[in-house]
Formats: C-alpha cells, sequence, structure tokens
C-alpha cells in the first residue's frame, strides 16, 4: 500500500538522512527496450521519487553496457524517455570509465571503434583523448584497405585526413557496438599485427604481437531490444574479432582489457560514482561505512554475468527482472540474484519492503 508522498522540501539546517537502501539500475531491458519505455519503469521512479511506504525520496543511478554518445547527450535522451530528470552524474555508460585512463592516452593516437560515424570519436575527445581516429578515417586514408564498404556521403563527411602508414596507433578502444563488423576486424588486425601501422606488413604466424592493448567496454553476448528475441551485443563482435585473429595466426590476440559488467573495474567505478551521489546529496560530506545503504541492482541479463554476477560480486543485492534478456521459461538463472522480480516497479517494491521489515 504506498502511502501519501513525502512533504515537500523543508528547510533543514543539514540534509534528510539516507534512506536503508539504494538502487543502481540496468537500462536495456529493465527501463527500455529501445526505443520503447517498459511501462514499469514510470512506476518504478514514481516510488524512488517518494511515493513509497517509506515516504522518502530513494537515491539511484543508471549502470548500462551501452553507450556511443556522451553522457550528457544519453543524460537529455534517457530523461526524455522516461520522463524523469535525471542528473548526468547518474549516468555510466560502458565507456564512461574511459575517463579515467584517457590521460595516458592523451597524446597518442588511438583507434576508436563503435556507433555511429564519428560520434565515438567526440566522446573520445571530450574524455582527453587528443588523437582519436575511426576506421572510416582509414578508408577515406585508402578504400582498398577494405574494398567492401563504399563509404557514404555522411560518413566521409565525419572523416580526418590522416596518413596512416606513419602514424602509429597505440591502443584500441571498443566504445560501443561496432556497426561494420567486417572492416573494424580487418582494420584492428592490421593495427595489432603491424605494430600499429596500417599497410605494414604482418607479423609471422606465430609471432609474438607487440602490447597494443585492444581495450572492450562491453562483454554482452546478447542484449534486449524491441526485437522479441535478444540481439547480439559487443560481447559477440570481440568473440567474432578473436575467432578471426585465431584464424590467421593460431591464437587469440593476448592483450585484450575487458571493462563493462560484470567486471570489478566497472563495478568499482560505479560503486565511486554512486558513493560521490550519495556524498553529494549528503551537501558534499564524505559518508562513513555505517552510513552507506544497502545497493540493489537490478538488471535483466544474467546470462552472460553482468547484472547479477557483477552486483553479487561487488557485495550488492541482485534483482533479476523478467522484462528483458531473462526468459523464465528458459530455466533458473545461471548465476543466482538475490531475488527474481516480474519488472522493475515490482523489484523496487520488493526492496523497499524488504529492508522495512529488517528495520523493525
Ligand atoms: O549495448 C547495450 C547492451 O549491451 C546492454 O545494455 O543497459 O542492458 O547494460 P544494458
Ligand atoms: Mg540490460
Amino acid at each position: 500500500m504506498a502511502s501519501a508522498p513525502s512533504p515537500g522540501p523543508r528547510h533543514r539546517s543539514s540534509p534528510a538522512p539516507l534512506p536503508p537502501l539504494v538502487f543502481t539500475f540496468d537500462i536495456d531491458g529493465v527501463l527500455i527496450r529501445g526505443a520503447q519505455i517498459i511501462p514499469a519503469a514510470r512506476k518504478a521512479f514514481d516510488m524512488l521519487n517518494g511515493n513509497n511506504p517509506m515516504g522518502v525520496k530513494i537515491p539511484y543511478i543508471l549502470l548500462t553496457n551501452g553507450g556511443g554518445v556522451g553522457e550528457e547527450a544519453r543524460r537529455l535522451k534517457l530523461s526524455k524517455q522516461l520522463g524523469v530528470d535525471l542528473d548526468v552524474d547518474q549516468i555510466v555508460q560502458a565507456h564512461t570509465m574511459l575517463k579515467s585512463i584517457a590521460h595516458k592516452y592523451a597524446d597518442k593516437p588511438v583507434l576508436v571503434l563503435g556507433g555511429r560515424t564519428d560520434v565515438v570519436r567526440k566522446v573520445a575527445e571530450s574524455y582527453g583523448f587528443k588523437h582519436a581516429y575511426t576506421t572510416l578515417d582509414v578508408l577515406a586514408w585508402k578504400p582498398e584497405a577494405w574494398p567492401f564498404h563504399e563509404l557514404t556521403p555522411e560518413e566521409r563527411a565525419s572523416t580526418q585526413s590522416v596518413d596512416f602508414s606513419t602514424t602509429p596507433l597505440s591502443a584500441i578502444f571498443v566504445f560501443h557496438d561496432p556497426r561494420n563488423w567486417s572492416l573494424d576486424i580487418q582494420i584492428s588486425l592490421d593495427v595489432l599485427l603491424s605494430h600499429g601501422l596500417i599497410g605494414n606488413t604482418h607479423l609471422l604466424r606465430g609471432a609474438s604481437p607487440p602490447a597494443i592493448d585492444m581495450v572492450f567496454c562491453n562483454p554482452d553476448l546478447l542484449w534486449k531490444n524491441e526485437f522479441p528475441v535478444p540481439r547480439l551485443g559487443q560481447g559477440a563482435f570481440r568473440d567474432a574479432f578473436q575467432a578471426v585473429h585465431t584464424a590467421v595466426t593460431g591464437a587469440k590476440y593476448p592483450h585484450v582489457v575487458q571493462y563493462g559488467k560484470p567486471t570489478r573495474a566497472t563495478y568499482a567505478f560505479a560503486t565511486r560514482v554512486l558513493y560521490d551521489r550519495l556524498a553529494a546529496l549528503q551537501g558534499g560530506r564524505a559518508l562513513a561505512q555505517e552510513q552507506l545503504p544497502r545497493v540493489y541492482m537490478v538488471g535483466d541479463n544474467p546470462e552472460s554475468a553482468p547484472d547479477i554476477a557483477g552486483a553479487n560480486g561487488a557485495g550488492w543485492e541482485s534483482v533479476l527482472v523478467e522484462t528483458g534478456v531473462y526468459d523464465p521459461a528458459e530455466g533458473p538463472p545461471a548465476h543466482v540474484p538475490t531475488h527474481i522480480a516480474t519488472n522493475v516497479a515490482s523489484a523496487v517494491q520488493w526492496a523497499i519492503e524488504r529492508e522495512m521489515s529488517a528495520a523493525q
């Protein structure tokens, strides 16, 4: 039974105490499916905004393996799609944590993959990468590098003029799901097998490649949009790349860095973001360990482990919903969550009731 919404903001000398729980929400399959909002999300946000048995606002962040645009652009799009006024510090995308390592590559040429035209180049530059290049730049430089794709006028307009024979690329960052797997696999191979100089002869089969990191930001094999069956995600691209690398060289590429749920690095980054937000809500005061609310992660994807195993590994409570990749008809999930809920609204309701009964 939802109680009346909490009274409006009062002039307090100190901020309201934090509730006993906070949430981290996955996006695709929990809040939205492609362009469509999942109806239960509206009820969930109403409860988070104070219309709940505790009668208080409940803080939350969004943690997604999605991305492809800057956090501010995603905030605007999601706020409109979900009908809530999100803050940019509530949004952690697959590549957001690259902000914390961009300084290491600030002056080094890197290849960035994913998304349309050069949108991820702009995201990379906003993080501090000063020489971020796309596979479309390579095609503009030498169309014969991949003769099976002709640049559209829009793609050509997005390219930069670069001589890759004299521009050693120091790393590859897969910011988001590549749109042209064949082109991106070919150019990635060229970079990794030729000491970063595209067009140089490839290393001999069996030779150990130089340590040029290939950084993936999302391990999802599958994800859920409006289509009735889950779609292949960036993890499938990674596996396709490794299959080709193995066929060409005899082994998987060894210098792979994986970020995204459920990696510890991403959950550590998200935990920092969550605590910084809670501290900001508390007037900027650092939170003592005993003040930290219990974190509930609500996700939809148990099989490739991002939402459930990651949350469990981070010491968070995990709630698996049935509106995304997970289909109860397929039997129990590979990674056991704290709770399975029909949708995000029933997940929020269950967590609130659980905390209230624990407090009695
Ligand atoms: O590309 C997005 C997809 O991999 C899953 O996103 O929000 O379910 O973590 P999300
Ligand atoms: Mg999801």
